[in-house]
Order: structure tokens, then C-alpha cells, then sequence
């Protein structure tokens, strides 16, 4: 049988991982493999249990209902340093779309396995692996690793591990979104208990999480939704979590936010992850010396700065991006590990949970990928694998 060996070489001048597949034959049965894998996770081993997976690929850009398809690709046996992992779940998130239709800022060469996020558990290990060992939860370290198949063989420094204590979908979508909101709400102003966070998209993965590490540093938040038939649904899923407020986009433009200001301070920063006239309102209500910092444009409009918000109100205009903060700190294990500890540790309190989550059979990723692109979904697929 003709198969795709595939493999990870260092990055590519597109700041992506290269996925490298050429077609081989496969090796072993795939009794033999089921048989190994139904025996449990072995302790050590140099060759992997496995020969092959099932991945979703792509070959060219486009709609990624039209150019993602299940194809079987070969895997090379477990290296010194490598180890071999089983994907368990992995979330369809924007980025993952965007890299898809070839509009993402960074883009692996192509046929490339789509995916950036998801958590495995590692099978077999390298003779000269220190840090992981078989049965260890882990998530990528870095973007473009491509998690929509259903195991792979990595470097060692390809992924980092996760406590087994956090529920899966936690675990499966921490590594982005989470993070995210954890570093802007750490990054940019000196946020104490009482200040307040406005932020739009706020029923997004980011936002939520947004929202519950807010609550839990004592921080109040005011988002700002799309106006929706289920409005009031999603406005108590929100403050169930911790919103403090939760308001459409038109309500940004009136009279009632000189109402809402007076239960609350103005916000110190202000979360964009839409653009367009919804981050222009948000920077209308900032405090004076604030900052916006945009993250995403969901809405795929420009951000326009009023003139009077710089000159009177000497607001900040600032980005974030989560792979840029990972690459930028990939030489310090401890910066990322004491965030997942610390985002772990909420998780175990109850005060950070999964954004709402529809789990999907890793076959039925075709559904998955068009719900995933529709509006008012409100609910993160997960591919199961
Ligand atoms: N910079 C970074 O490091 C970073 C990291 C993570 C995510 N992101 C970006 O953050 C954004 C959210 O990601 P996510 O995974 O949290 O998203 P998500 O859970 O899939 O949710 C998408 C959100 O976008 C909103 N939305 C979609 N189209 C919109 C439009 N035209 N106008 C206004 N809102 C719109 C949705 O609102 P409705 O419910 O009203 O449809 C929903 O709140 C994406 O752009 C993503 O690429 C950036």
C-alpha cells in the first residue's frame, strides 16, 4: 500500500514547522498495530507501535470544506529524541481556517496537515528523552504543527506536557486561547481588583477565558457580544463565568454606558479581537492613558483611531500574538510552564473551564469544519480522535 511518511524538520522561512511527506510503503499490519495498541502504552521503545495514522490534509488553499480530506500517511519509527503520540482531541479554531484558505500571517509549505492545537498522550519515547514519559498528556509548544490526525512521531521540543488531572477539552484548548487572555491581562496595564476590562467578541474561546481569569484577579469585565435571537441565554452562560457585564455592540453608541460607568471605572484596557467600528467603541470608552490591544479581526474591517482618543486621551494602540510571545520566550522553559501552571491551577479550583465545546467524531471532521465557519455558533468544535 502507498502511503506519506511524515516527519517534522526545523522551521521553514515561513516560520512554520515543514511537514515533510514523501510517498512509502507501509510495514506493518494493521492487526499487528491495533494488537499493540489494545496491550496499552509501552514504557520504553527506538520503534514506534504504529506504522501510519489517519490525517487531515490539505494541498493547496481554499474553503477548508472543499480542500481538507482524511488521507492514511506513514510514520517514521521513534527516534533517540523523538517521541510517539496519540492525538486525543484537537479544537477548529479561526487560525486554523485562516492557514487553510492561505490567509494566516504564517503558512506551512504544502501538503500540510491542518490543525495548531490539541492534546496527545504520548505512547513511546526515545532512549535519550528526559522530560516525557508514556502516558504524559501533552500540547504543542509552538503553532503549526498540524493536530488534525490521529497520531504523529516528534521531537522531544515539539510539545510540552500537561498535568492528567484537567478535563480533556480543557487540556485540548488551552495552549492558544487561554494563553492569550492570560498575557494580555498580564502584559499591558498594572490591572488591580476593581479596574475594569472591556473587550468585544466576548462570547469567543478568548473571550471566555478572558472573562473567568478576570473574575478570578478580582478584575471587572464588560463585554460586548453581536446582538442574537439568544441573547439573553448567552448573556447568563457569561455572567454564570464571571461577566460583570455583558452588552450588544449597538449599546456601545448610547447613553446607557454613562449609566454603566457609574457602577464601575472606566476601563484600562480594552481586548479587540473584531476591528472595525466595534474596536473604535471600545477605544471611546477607555480611561485616559488606556490601551486597546487588537488580537484578532474577526470582522475583517480596519481598526480606525479617532484623533481625539491619541491627542486627549493619549490612549495606547497595541497587538498581541500569542506564537510570537511562545517563540520569543522558547529559550525560557519556565515563562510558558509557570503560565500553564498557573492556568492548570484555576482549572483545578473551578474557575477556569473549557469555552463552550461541541465534540465531534475525528470522521465527521467535514461537519465540524463548516459549523466551525458559521456565525452565532457559539460553541468551539473539537475533533475527537
Ligand atoms: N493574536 C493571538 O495570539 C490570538 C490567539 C488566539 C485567537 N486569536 C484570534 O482571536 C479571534 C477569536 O478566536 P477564538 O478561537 O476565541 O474564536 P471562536 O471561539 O471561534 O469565536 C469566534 C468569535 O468571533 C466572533 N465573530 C465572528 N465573526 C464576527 C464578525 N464579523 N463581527 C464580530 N464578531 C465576530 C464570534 O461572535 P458570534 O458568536 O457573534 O458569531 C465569536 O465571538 C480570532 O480572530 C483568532 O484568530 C488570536
Amino acid at each position: 500500500m502507498k502511503c506519506l511518511r511524515f516527519m517534522w524538520l526545523p522551521c521553514n522561512r515561513n516560520g512554520v514547522r515543514t511537514q515533510t511527506m514523501c510517498p512509502v510503503s507501509t510495514s506493518r499490519s494493521t492487526q499487528q498495530q491495533h494488537k499493540q495498541l489494545s496491550n496499552g502504552v509501552c514504557r520504553y521503545s527506538t520503534t514506534s507501535a504504529i506504522s501510519h495514522c489517519t490525517a487531515l490534509l490539505y494541498r493547496e488553499h481554499g474553503d477548508p470544506t472543499q480542500v481538507v480530506q482524511s488521507e492514511s500517511m506513514n510514520l517514521p519509527n521513534v527516534g533517540e529524541t523523538s517521541v510517539f503520540v496519540r492525538m486525543l482531541a484537537a479544537p477548529i479554531n479561526p487560525s486554523d481556517v485562516n492557514m487553510i484558505q492561505g490567509t494566516y500571517a504564517i503558512l506551512p509549505d504544502l501538503p500540510a496537515v491542518g490543525g495548531n492545537e490539541g492534546v496527545a498522550q504520548v505512547v513511546e519515547v526515545g532512549s535519550l528523552v528526559k522530560a516525557l514519559k508514556p502516558g504524559d498528556w501533552v500540547i504543542p509548544r509552538d503553532a503549526g504543527l498540524g493536530t488534525w490526525r490521529t497520531a504523529a512521531v516528534l521531537a522531544e521540543e515539539d510539545v510540552i506536557s500537561l498535568p492528567r488531572d484537567i478535563p480533556l477539552l480543557s487540556a485540548a484548548t488551552l495552549g492558544v486561547n487561554p494563553c492569550t487572555a492570560f498575557r494580555m491581562l498580564a502584559d499591558f496595564e498594572d490591572l488591580s481588583p476593581g479596574d475594569t476590562v472591556i473587550q468585544n467578541a466576548a462570547n469567543s474561546a478568548v473571550g471566555q477565558a478572558v472573562i473567568q481569569i478576570a473574575a478570578a484577579k478580582g478584575i471587572q469585565t464588560i463585554n460586548v457580544v453581536r446582538d442574537r435571537p439568544n441573547f439573553t441565554t448567552l448573556t447568563d452562560r457569561l455572567k454564570a463565568m464571571g461577566a460583570s457585564h455583558v452588552i450588544k455592540e449597538e449599546t456601545l453608541r448610547r447613553l446607557e454606558m454613562k449609566e454603566l460607568f457609574k457602577s464601575c471605572p472606566r476601563p484600562k484596557l480594552a481586548l479587540n479581537g473584531v476591528g472595525g467600528k466595534s474596536a473604535t467603541e471600545l477605544l471611546r470608552h477607555l480611561q485616559v492613558g488606556g490601551s486597546m490591544v487588537t488580537y484578532g479581526g474577526m470582522g475583517k474591517q480596519p481598526v480606525t483611531v479617532p484623533v481625539s482618543a491619541l491627542i486627549f486621551r493619549n490612549v495606547s494602540v497595541r497587538g498581541f500574538w500569542v506564537t510570537q510571545w511562545k517563540r520569543d520566550h522558547s529559550e525560557d522553559e519556565g515563562a510558558l510552564r509557570s503560565m500553564l501552571d498557573e492556568l492548570c491551577s484555576l482549572i483545578r479550583q473551578g474557575k477556569l473551564t473549557a469555552p463552550a465545546c461541541s465534540e465531534v467524531d475525528f470522521q465527521d471532521f467535514s461537519t465540524a469544519l463548516e459549523k466551525a465557519m458559521q456565525p452565532f455558533t457559539s460553541a468551539k468544535q473539537v475533533l475527537i480522535m
